[in-house]
């Protein structure tokens, strides 16, 4: 199987999310078709991917079958990052960097924030709301960058809320909700300065435009105020393991739907 760290002109999604969310695994079984054990990530790893032949990208939609060219766009790289603290400059870097991005995946493990409410010492919630604050945020800016040489590209994000599998898992509109709430808190929490802006976000040097995530003012962060910068965020659960069989079908569906 080819494996690959250089840059390439396939499509590429990028995997990004806390650590144990399930990305590894969902790497291996997107790339192999089977489970396998995975441990922590210490570096990105990129895997070429092939869709399913069920599954259809959006862009062969009105080919024929025996289009040849169907096979050139069922393609595409997927790129995992790890998920530690420590080593998220790795996806910010991914972020920012020139590539054929299609869209970011970010998932986090439902079953670990089934406490659901904000505050109240969620810390799982709270660390994944964080990040997925920080990620936003940075696209945000590369959006508003570069309104000002070119519109500025589309670029969705699919929450994928993985370990539905496990009876304590929150369900994938209470995920929705929880990070949406706790996203308020971080982003209030930055705009006082209380906390810090987190790992080297102000070593990408994209300009210091604007720094409160959404322009839905200081009420509550919801994700659609991602559309004005061409960020359309959505959630989808599923999961890689399970006593019955993995359920991605979703996530497959949403990344045809942008390849
Ligand atoms: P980092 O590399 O540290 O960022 O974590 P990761 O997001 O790559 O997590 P990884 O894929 O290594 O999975 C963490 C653990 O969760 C592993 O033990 C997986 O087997 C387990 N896991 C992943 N997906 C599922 C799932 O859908 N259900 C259940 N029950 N366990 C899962
Ligand atoms: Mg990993």
């Amino acid at each position: 199987i080819y494996r690959s760290t250089t840059s390439t002109t396939l499509p590429s999604f990028l995997l990004v999310g806390p650590s144990g969310a399930g990305k590894t695994a969902l790497l291996t079984l997107f790339e192999r078709g089977q489970h396998a054990e995975t441990r922590t990530s210490q570096v990105p790893l990129s895997v070429e991917v092939s869709l399913p032949v069920s599954t259809k990208a959006v862009s062969s939609k009105y080919r024929s079958v025996n289009d040849p060219s169907n096979q050139a766009h069922k393609k595409f790289l997927l790129a995992d990052t790890p998920g530690h603290g420590k080593l998220r400059h790795h996806a910010f870097d991914s972020v920012i960097k020139p590539q054929n991005l299609k869209g970011i995946i970010f998932m986090v493990d439902a079953a670990d924030m089934s406490m659901g409410t904000s505050g109240a010492g969620n810390e799982p919630l709270h660390q994944a709301a964080e990040y997925l604050h920080d990620i936003l945020l940075l696209l945000q800016k590369r959006s508003t960058r570069s309104k000002t040489s070119k519109a500025p590209r589309e670029l969705p994000v699919l929450i994928a809320a993985n370990k539905l599998d496990l009876f304590t898992a929150l369900p994938p509109p209470l995920v929705k909700t929880a990070l949406e709430s706790e996203i308020s808190n971080v982003r209030s929490s930055r705009a006082t300065g209380l906390l810090d802006s987190g790992i080297g976000m102000n070593d990408l040097d994209i300009g210091e435009e604007k720094e409160w995530l959404g322009n839905g003012g200081d009420g509550k962060f919801e994700f659609s105020q991602m559309d004005e910068v061409n960020i359309a965020v959505s959630v989808a659960g599923g999961n890689v393991l399970g006593a019955d069989e993995s359920d991605v079908k979703q996530w497959w569906d949403w990344i045809a739907g942008n390849l």
